[in-house]
């Protein structure tokens, strides 16, 4: 039987992902279990009050080091990265935080013979040869970003410790991820969130993709969801480690915007791609999962129309309150 994640270290815990999982893992593991922290970005009250935090630097191993010994870690989910619009603008520090800190991560796990280590990986890692519907869980990995470059050699890397030292390593590829409580932080998925926020403002959107492209999504309690069952899954049953494909649903700009305009009517979107454009153009329109569906029983539960549904009533709500952004 898999051992069970007890102290868990969350990296990146102030990122659009991690600060909604930290959350999640505390209700699920215990509040002084999940042990959340991040490199500069400030965390909210809640990720603050409801248990620990700490400022740490995944480049550098003693500062995550001094976190494993103080509380015992026996688990890491490494949230901590650079995303794909960002590492464009600066691939040496995307390389250096993806690679160096995923180095040090597994690393330390090594050392301090760790239970487990969830890693995610990205649609990103497919590029411009890659199958663009459906695409296979074993197919073409020749990504044009510096982020699919790193997420790339991160699957690779955490599939060889598992392999050569049998650590228990884990990832899936997200998708887009759209999510109401922490705005993401320079991926080219970002106009599927920022699209909301500016419907329920100014009823206006300026998308810096064009309306017809098309990529896999997902909503967050689906990610959280993918996250702790990929986490808890038996680990003798895993064909695959840390690539599980992971799809939900898959949209155009355009037809975002019309699930939005069924609830807003006078919703407009115009387009202004910029650099964006060809990360996009280089990323799959879907995702085959079974792998994920078979091996450990992956199975999404909203779709384009509910996610806007709930992703509206949650923004007006915060809108109405003049809190829109926190
Ligand atoms: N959401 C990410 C990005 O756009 C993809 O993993 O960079």
């Amino acid at each position: 039987m898999t051992e069970k994640m007890k102290k868990i270290l969350v990296t990146g815990a102030v990122g659009q992902i991690g600060s909604e999982l930290t959350l999640a893992l505390r209700e699920r593991y215990g509040a002084e279990n999940v042990v959340a922290t991040g490199r500069k970005t400030k965390p909210s009250k809640e990720l603050l009050d409801s248990g620990p935090f700490h400022f740490i630097d995944v480049a550098n191993p003693d500062s995550v080091e001094e976190m494993v010994q103080k509380y015992n870690i026996d688990s890491i989910i490494h949230m901590a990265a650079i995303l794909s619009a960002v590492g464009e603008k600066n691939p040496q520090l995307c390389w250096d935080v993806n690679m160096n800190g995923l180095y040090n991560i597994l690393e330390l796990a090594l050392k301090h013979k760790m239970t487990r280590l969830i890693i995610p990986s990205s649609i990103a890692v497919f590029g411009p040869g890659t199958p663009l519907d459906n695409t296979p869980q074993e197919t073409v990995l020749k990504p044009t970003t510096m982020y699919g470059v790193t997420k790339v050699a991160g699957e690779l890397l955490c599939d060889y410790y598992v392999q050569r030292f049998g650590l228990d390593v884990r990832g899936l590829r997200y998708p887009g991820i759209i999510s109401a409580e922490t705005l993401p932080g320079g991926g080219t998925t970002d106009y599927a969130v920022e699209i909301y926020y500016k419907a329920v403002e100014q009823k206006r959107y300026t998308c810096f993709v064009k309306e017809d492209t098309k990529l896999p999504m997902m909503y967050m309690p689906d990610c959280i969801k993918a996250t702790i069952d990929l986490g808890e899954a038996d680990f003798s049953k895993l064909k695959h480690h840390s690539d599980f494909n992971l799809g939900a649903m898959s949209f155009t700009v355009g037809e975002l915007a019309a699930s939005i305009k069924k609830y807003i009517p006078e919703f407009e979107v115009d387009y202004e791609p910029d650099f964006r454009q060809a990360i996009a153009d280089s990323w799959p329109n879907s995702i085959d999962d079974s792998a994920a569906r078979e091996e450990w029983g992956w199975q999404p539960s909203y779709d384009l129309d509910t996610m806007t549904q709930d992703m509206l009533e949650k923004l007006t709500a915060r809108h109405r309150q003049g809190k829109l952004y926190g």
